[in-house]
């Protein structure tokens, strides 16, 4: 295994469509590992394959306490209600911002066996679902931030 570099906006390869997974195949899989020691090396939440620089569509979420999720090829398939949360993502060390996301995601997805599996989330959970399914569609959070003066600064965070 091995810890790969995170990708800082405004890296391009942020803003690219993510590939779907077609074959899971050990590349993946070494892709899969790789990016799982890169989250808990960097204390995140969650990161997407394109913040290491992998166009595919991959996607590794670990909630403190909490076993590490991997979602291939996911999907929101339904998403209700709205609330205030505050954000930040790995690619954008050092600040964060409140915005708002859903109360409730319903996530399709496949595991790393290419199992199809469905999941709701609520809370910290559906947060990393739209986050990290954004990323996969080239979005950041700051993109639904009206005033860039939203951005405030944390004082923790990797870099
Ligand atoms: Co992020």
């Amino acid at each position: 295994m091995a810890v790969l570099k995170i990708r800082k906006n405004p890296d391009p390869i942020l803003r690219k469509k993510a590939k779907k997974v077609t074959d899971i195949d050990v590349s993946v899989q070494r892709l899969i590992d790789n990016m799982i020691e890169t989250l808990d090396k960097a204390s995140g939440v969650g990161l997407a394959a394109n913040q290491v620089g992998v166009p595919l569509r991959v996607v590794i979420i670990h909630i403190p306490d909490k076993d590490v999720m991997v979602l291939i090829n996911p999907e929101i398939i339904e998403k209700t209600g709205e609330r205030l949360v505050v954000e930040g993502c790995l690619s954008i060390p050092g600040y964060q911002a409140e915005l708002k996301r859903s109360e409730s995601v319903r996530v399709k997805a496949r595991d790393r066996q290419g199992k199809l599996f469905r999941k709701k989330a609520t809370d910290l959970l559906a947060q990393a679902f739209e986050h990290e399914i954004d990323h996969l569609n080239g979005i950041l959070y700051v993109d639904y931030l009206q005033d860039m003066n939203k951005l405030e600064k944390t004082d923790y965070g990797p870099d």
